[in-house]
């Protein structure tokens, strides 16, 4: 299986999202990611549920929802009939971790578990069975644009150790600051998912910069 491209829609414009939606439709991209933020668990407000389902009614992709909200356990029944496939909880934001993404999983859902940056991977050595796959954040989460944290890619390699001892099949999904530049070693660390906001919605041509991250 070659990378799967997911275009974070945080940096969409929401003023002509239908046109944006159509865009990566019509894309080699993989997946929708969707960001959603709380105010609380992170320093931003992003969008809720009004906005997923109207990227849901149009989109001929999966949905990937990345949750950057306390006690997550509250939406996941939601999240699951807006119609979202992927579902990523934070490792910080869960007090019973093994029950959110068993409860994922029981809504037909991918479960994801979602690391901040200076969380270690070796935290997740007991539920990488429970577990489709994880995201490393590449930033703090909270916003588009910020840049990639070098420390990440070592991350990603240390995981991909543990995955392939423990649980071959799990992804991993890099979000955050991610380019066409930064791309190629990423994928070459052991990234199955990259997530691309600002370099895909802030170039000229968006489907041209999916194409090439499809490439590697
Ligand atoms: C940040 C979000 C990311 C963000 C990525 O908190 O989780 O998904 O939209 O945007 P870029 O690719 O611009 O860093
Ligand atoms: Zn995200």
């Amino acid at each position: 299986m070659g990378v799967l491209v997911a275009p974070s829609m945080l940096s969409a414009d929401f003023g002509k999202l239908d046109e944006q939606v159509d865009l990566i439709n019509k894309s080699d991209a993989d997946l929708f990611h969707l960001d959603i933020m709380d105010g609380l668990f992170v320093p931003n407000i992003s969008y809720g549920f009004p906005l997923v389902k109207a990227i849901a009614k149009n989109a001929k992709k999966p949905l990937d929802a990345h949750l950057m909200i306390v006690d997550p356990d509250r939406y996941l029944e939601e999240f699951a009939k807006t119609g979202v496939e992927y579902l990523s909880v934070h490792w910080e934001a869960c007090n019973h971790l093994h029950r959110s993404l068993q409860k994922i999983r029981s809504l037909g859902m991918k479960a994801g578990v979602a690391l901040n940056p200076h969380t270690p991977v070796h935290m997740l050595y007991e539920i990488l069975s429970e577990t489709d796959f994880v995201l490393i954040m590449s930033v703090n989460p909270g916003f588009g644009g910020q840049k990639f944290i070098e420390n990440s890619l070592l991350k990603i390699k240390k995981l991909k150790e543990i995955i392939i001892k423990i649980s071959p099949s799990c992804l991993i999904e890099v979000d955050g600051g991610v380019t066409l530049e930064n791309a190629p070693q990423l994928v070459k660390a052991g990234a199955d998912i990259l997530v691309a906001g600002n370099s895909v919605f802030g170039a000229s041509r968006p489907a041209e910069v999916i194409h090439s991250l499809k490439q590697l």
